[in-house]
């Protein structure tokens, strides 16, 4: 029997005319499936894929998400992509983009319609106090300089409900958008808003970001518990964050400094 394969939900053509004159700096392909956009893009990236390119895909076999996680995605509920980008200089030039990376998708978002989007330190993506999205970056050191593969996965509908215990249950845009942003136009928006950050990025590195991330940040000036494998490591008033990315923590012993890895916050 013949089989029919569903077209693929973007269509690379449409997205580029909604890029205007930004379309030049992406390269856009779209799958209908594919293990993970950014072990795909990465593999790529090895092959000399040029910065600016873009894997977008329906559906993910093996999405990765932060600390080992998986990242689920299927056709009708997910937005799943990621986007190549390169960068001379060392890693350390590189500190703080994964909060760079979340302020962008904040503005698209908003930019898109969608009020009250927030972000939880590292990079998280909430709304309504659920996680609407999350951010997986990954970083290579080449021979002139560094790549990055920004991954991002957005929920446009809520995922089935599973066994999984979430510090944050997941959220999705049709909690709050009907009809939904159509999804070309949302995420030629995020791509939009991704070039203007990342530009800025460059240029003066997180601590030119700062100030609107912190506006974001759903725990700014709160008593926050960080969690260490569970169990609780510090507690103190949320700072916010350096202009390295690190998360600032008034405690009783003074500022401390807490670098991305295996924290989590949680209201105190
Ligand atoms: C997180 O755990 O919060 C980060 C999730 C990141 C998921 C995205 S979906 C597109 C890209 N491809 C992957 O395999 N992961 C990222």
């Amino acid at each position: 029997m013949e089989q029919t394969t569903a077209p693929c939900r973007i269509d690379p053509l449409r997205l580029r005319s909604l890029l205007g004159p930004l379309a030049d700096r992406f390269s856009i392909e779209a799958l209908p499936e594919c293990i993970s956009t950014s072990t795909q893009l990465l593999e790529r990236a090895g092959q000399g894929a040029p910065a600016g390119s873009l894997l977008v895909a329906d559906r993910q076999t093996a999405g990765r998400g932060r600390r080992g996680r998986s990242w689920l995605s299927t056709p009708d509920a997910s937005l799943t992509f990621s986007l190549l980008w390169r960068f001379e200089g060392p890693m350390a030039r590189l500190a703080g983009l994964s909060l760079a990376v979340g302020l962008a998708v904040a503005r698209g978002l908003e930019n898109s319609g969608v009020p009250g989007v927030g972000l939880k330190w590292p990079n998280d993506i909430l709304l309504e106090g659920g996680k609407l999205g999350g951010i997986l970056v990954d970083l290579e050191t080449v021979p002139d300089g560094m790549l990055a593969v920004i991954g991002i996965g957005l929920n446009l509908r809520l995922p089935p409900a599973g066994e999984e215990e979430f510090l944050h249950p997941p959220a999705a845009l049709a909690q709050l958008l009907s009809p939904l942003p159509e999804r070309h136009e949302l995420l030629a928006q995020i791509l939009t808003d991704l070039a203007a950050v990342l530009d800025r990025f460059y240029e003066g590195g997180f601590a030119v970001l700062r100030g609107d991330w912190q506006a974001h940040h759903v725990w700014q000036d709160r008593q926050v518990r960080l969690l260490d494998g569970g169990a609780v490591d510090r507690q103190g008033l949320c700072l916010g964050a350096d202009i390295d990315g690190a998360l600032l923590l008034q405690t009783s012993a003074g500022i401390e400094r807490c670098l991305s890895g295996d924290v989590s916050l949680r209201s105190a």
